[in-house]
């Protein structure tokens, strides 16, 4: 790892090199290879009467070769390489193996399909930009530990066969050999062991802790991730936010020196909701989505007024000065786009020449005027309507909303806009299950003026949780903790768990919340969503080593596999599929 140690004050210096030949290239009998190794490209030469000339002009691509030789001034600088003013006459050259004929080109703009690349992960991992998104992450985590360990947070690690920690996805499972027909499952947080970390009196604890979760995966999600998980006791949800921001000011500034300013903005889940349809918003930009429910209260326009009759809500996004870019077919693409949200359509109007056009027609002076004047229309101006319950409507403006952000240029890519949204409900709808469900996990503790709500009004329920979202990716969530076993009891019950169910899956947890529980909170930030946005990149699997494909396969090692017969029976299973 020495390469780019070296410059032209080294001039003349006797050196010892390693590495990988890059490049080889063959001018007037003089053999020049570019030698890579993890910190970067050195020029060689082998002139033509060196006895390992033969070895040298044989040399494959990414084989690993030993030199020792001489730095010299290079006659043509190369300003693109940190070594560009010098190169190293070759006396003695070891070849350590010779490389097969490489599947794609190491390079940053390589053309190879992904499923290639993930094949031979380690090839992929030679080239610059994944080598760098590696170091970031390597640079990440001795930044996060520095910082906690200045504050006394302790690092401790939690196990891994667990049973089942409740965060909302499916559990991946393993059988337990010693007791047939028992499984452990992997934890999809540390959740339960942080909470009993703190009930015996670590106070402050934290973890880079491997997850799992068996679901969906998309760009920026993985079956099996990283989190810094972080607990503390005594705290409220200032002292976990406080904390957090400051973690995320060292992690920027030492990373990419790149200066956060606190503290961060703050925002209510449901005024996120209102403004973004989004719990996540993406604060780059403006275009705030507009509820026009009111300016039509008395419409006749047909679609309008069943829509409101049935309850529902109107809303719409205004795209500043870009009418003109929306042709109707370009229309029909965002009207699918949003579909794919539920929302049953997308209407449209386009302010030209001060009249309003569109797929809304007969729409009455008043609420022309209304109108202009609560969405301040100017001339080009295109105006995006969606009419549905509250959740198809802001979901799927949301997405519209970023969408059209990206599409019009409107982010700044160097840009970050942090904020921390707060007040979450505790409960939410599964449409899935037909019944509220923990909107974060089943120990978050509800607002105190909320408590007694749990059994009789989960609509109206918030909890102390908090994420903090930055351009759009929600990089970290957490909450303050129930520390009372009868709260606890209830928001099991509120989760209409039974009494015999409770016992069974939490009975151990609240046992110990009995034995002098500390008020506790803390957070896990996920750390590829950190290095994402450190790294610049919206695919996950550019910050890690060996990452999974969205159907949760590693190409590499060709996992998950088939197991021999004699493995299934010392388990006790029998396949049936
Ligand atoms: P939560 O489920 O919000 O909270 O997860 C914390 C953070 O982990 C990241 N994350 C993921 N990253 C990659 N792939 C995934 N599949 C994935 N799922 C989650 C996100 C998220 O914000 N126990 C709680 C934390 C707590 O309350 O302290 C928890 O796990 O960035």
């Amino acid at each position: 790892m020495n390469n780019i140690r070296y410059n032209i004050k080294n001039e003349n210096e006797k050196v010892k090199l390693n590495g990988w030949v890059s490049k080889k290239r063959n001018l007037g009998g003089l053999l020049f290879i570019d030698l890579r190794d993890r910190s970067g490209i050195i020029q060689l030469v082998v002139r033509p009467d060196n006895k390992n000339y033969e070895l040298a002009s044989t040399l494959k691509n990414e084989s690993t070769i030993g030199v020792t030789g001489t730095i010299v001034k290079r006659e043509s600088i190369n300003k693109n390489l940190k070594t560009g003013e010098i190169e190293v006459i070759v006396d003695e050259l070891k070849l350590y193996s010779m490389s097969k004929d490489i599947p794609f080109e190491i390079s940053n703009d390589t053309t190879a399909l992904e499923d290639t690349r993930l094949k031979y992960r380690y090839l992929d991992l030679r080239r610059e930009n994944l080598k760098n998104n590696m170091i970031t992450r390597a640079k990440t985590l001795k930044s996060i530990r520095e910082y906690l360990d200045s504050l006394d947070f302790l690092e401790m690690e939690t196990p891994v066969l667990c049973k089942s920690t409740p965060e909302g996805a499916r559990d991946f499972l393993v059988p337990s050999r010693v007791q047939k027909g028992s499984f452990y499952a992997l934890p999809q947080s540390p959740q339960l062991f942080k909470q009993l970390l703190m009930v015996s009196g670590f106070e402050r604890y934290y973890q880079i802790a491997k997850c799992f979760r068996d679901e969906d995966l998309r760009a920026d999600r993985q079956p099996e991730f990283t989190q810094l998980d972080m607990e503390m006791s005594f705290v409220n949800e200032e002292d976990v936010m406080n904390m957090t921001e400051g973690l995320f000011k060292k992690v920027f500034k030492d990373i990419i020196n790149y200066d956060i300013k606190l503290p961060l903005l703050r925002m209510t889940y449901d005024e996120a909701m209102e403004k973004y349809g989004s719990d996540k918003p993406d604060m780059r930009f403006e275009m705030l989505i507009n509820d026009i429910t009111d300016i039509f209260k008395d419409t006749e326009i047909p679609f309008l007024k069943s829509s409101l009759d049935n309850g529902n809500i109107i809303n719409c996004l205004v795209c500043k000065n870009a009418a003109d870019k929306y042709s109707r077919k370009e229309i029909d693409k965002l009207t699918d786009f949003v579909k794919k949200y539920k929302a049953s359509g997308l209407a449209f109007l386009k302010v030209v020449e001060n009249e309003l056009n569109g797929s809304i027609k007969g729409l009455t002076e008043k609420e022309i005027k209304a109108l202009k004047e609560k969405l301040k229309l100017e001339n080009n101006d295109l105006v995006l309507i969606v009419t549905s319950n509250y959740k198809i409507t802001k979901d799927s403006l949301g997405a519209l909303r970023c969408k059209l952000g990206r599409d019009l240029g409107l982010i700044d890519p160097d840009d970050y806009k942090f904020l921390w949204v707060t007040d979450f409900p505790t409960f939410e709808w599964s449409e899935e299950e037909n019944r509220f469900v923990a909107t974060h996990h089943p120990f978050t503790m509800t607002k105190e003026s909320d408590v007694d709500k749990l059994l009789t009004d989960k609509k109206h329920c918030y909890s102390k949780a908090y994420d903090i979202v930055c351009n759009g990716y929600e990089a970290g969530g957490g909450s303050i903790r129930i520390h009372d076993e009868k709260v606890q009891e209830k928001m099991f019950e509120a989760l209409e768990l039974t009494q015999e169910q409770i016992e069974n899956k939490f009975g151990w947890f609240v046992e110990a919340l009995k034995y002098g529980c500390p008020p506790h909170g803390g957070l896990a930030v996920g750390l590829e969503r950190l290095i994402m946005l450190l790294c610049k990149t919206t695919n996950i699997r550019d910050v890690m080593a060996f990452p999974k494909t969205a159907s949760a396969s590693d190409l590499m090692s060709e996992a998950p596999n088939i197991v021999d017969e004699s493995q299934l029976k010392e388990l006790g299973i029998k396949l049936d599929i």
